[in-house]
């Protein structure tokens, strides 16, 4: 069986580095390792639209900027077909055929859907494409044939429903399509990395975000502004490292290097976390280190990011071409869909032949 890889982001905002540790990482070290046939990562356009039908500006104005986060995390068009969903018309038409194979209650128990639900207050107000985006997102995965579908945590149920419309279609119809898996960060923590403000999680909407494309003096801002223990007020205090989200981002992101050439009287994490619950270490000092820790994280990525800035007619043909890539793979699914349901019709010579017969005198 081939490994196919298949992935994608709502382009509704620039990527930060929740998205950096929580995925992007994982997915250019899958990109690397060559384990794979082939490796997908799509900018889902139209199922940011499910629930943003009257702003498509901000869709618009993010399908370059993913693109550029994607391209300066080190995402190489050489090996992966970078594409926009809409562009690939025939996901649209598996999205129609595999409605038919999921009821209404299914789809009101997936959690994802109900908790973006509540977060969004529709209530009554549901949009019908918003409610179904699981089945095109079952379409987006199924149309490449991707087995193996590197996500978040937040994605399981969507993975899970995408396992049962397969299960369904090929029972149903004939063995077409592949049923696909998770893949979670390796790293327990980086399943979620919490905002600066200490809220438990990076989102444009709350503003708590370190974004890839911030400028070093933007990072220091707001490394320095972040919430720490709030009783560790004087440095003698003893302080917490368990909640505090400047010891979670050096957690996921600190090297022992890290520790050699910034911050030297420390061996490693262990040693500063020791130090600072036992009291007498000041937050300045953790969070310049933290900020020295992201910088290092940060700055190839920048340097990528401005080659790219100078290229956006490359990056555009990039783009177009995957888009065109990946059109090309998912008509073939689709074709062989379409004749598994038997509506293949002028593909079917039979069909024409047993229809002659039927009015041969
Ligand atoms: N729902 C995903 C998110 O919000 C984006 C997405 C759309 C996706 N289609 C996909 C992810 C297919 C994996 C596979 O992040």
């Amino acid at each position: 069986m081939k490994n196919i890889i298949l992935t994608g982001d709502r382009p509704t905002g620039r990527l930060h580095l929740g998205h950096y540790v929580g995925s992007l990482q994982n997915r250019v070290k899958l990109q690397n390792e060559s384990h794979y046939d082939e490796m997908f990562i799509m900018i889902a356009d139209a199922q940011a639209l499910t629930d943003n039908a009257d702003y498509p500006e901000k869709i618009r104005e993010n399908i370059l900027e993913v693109a550029l986060d994607y391209l300066s995390v080190g995402l190489d068009p050489k090996k992966v077909t970078l594409f926009i969903q809409s562009e690939v018309s025939a996901l649209t038409e598996l999205t129609f055929f595999y409605s038919n194979l999921v009821t209404v209650s299914r789809l009101q128990r997936n959690p994802t859907v109900k908790n973006e639900i509540k977060l969004r207050n529709f209530e009554a107000n549901i949009p019908v494409g918003f409610f179904t985006y699981p089945i095109s997102q079952t379409a987006d995965i199924t149309a490449f044939k991707a087995n193996i579908v590197p996500v978040g945590e937040d994605q399981l149920p969507m993975i899970e429903q995408a396992r049962e419309i397969v299960r369904s279609f090929n029972r149903t119809y004939s063995e077409v399509l592949v049923e696909p898996n998770a893949v979670l960060p390796k790293n327990e923590l980086a399943l979620r990395l919490p905002g600066t403000d200490g809220n438990a999680k990076m989102s444009k909407s709350l503003g708590n975000c370190i974004y890839l494309a911030d400028d070093t003096e933007t990072v220091r801002k707001k490394v320095m502004g972040m919430y720490t223990d709030p009783n560790h007020i004087r440095v003698e205090d003893p302080g917490n490292t368990k909640d505090n989200p400047v010891f979670i981002y050096l957690d996921v992101l600190a090297s022992d290097e890290d520790f050699q050439k910034f911050l030297p009287e420390y061996k490693n994490l262990e040693e500063l976390k020791a130090h600072y619950e036992k009291g007498g270490l000041g937050d300045v000092k953790i969070k310049k280190f933290l900020f020295q820790v992201i910088e290092r994280v940060l700055e190839p990525i920048r340097e990528r990011r401005k080659y790219y800035e100078q290229r956006i007619d490359e990056v555009w043909d990039i783009l177009k071409n995957g888009s065109k890539h990946a059109s090309e793979i998912a008509n073939g699914t689709l074709k062989e869909v379409k004749s598994a349901m038997k509506i293949n019709y002028f593909e079917d010579e039979e069909l024409l032949k047993k229809y002659q017969e039927r009015y041969k005198d």
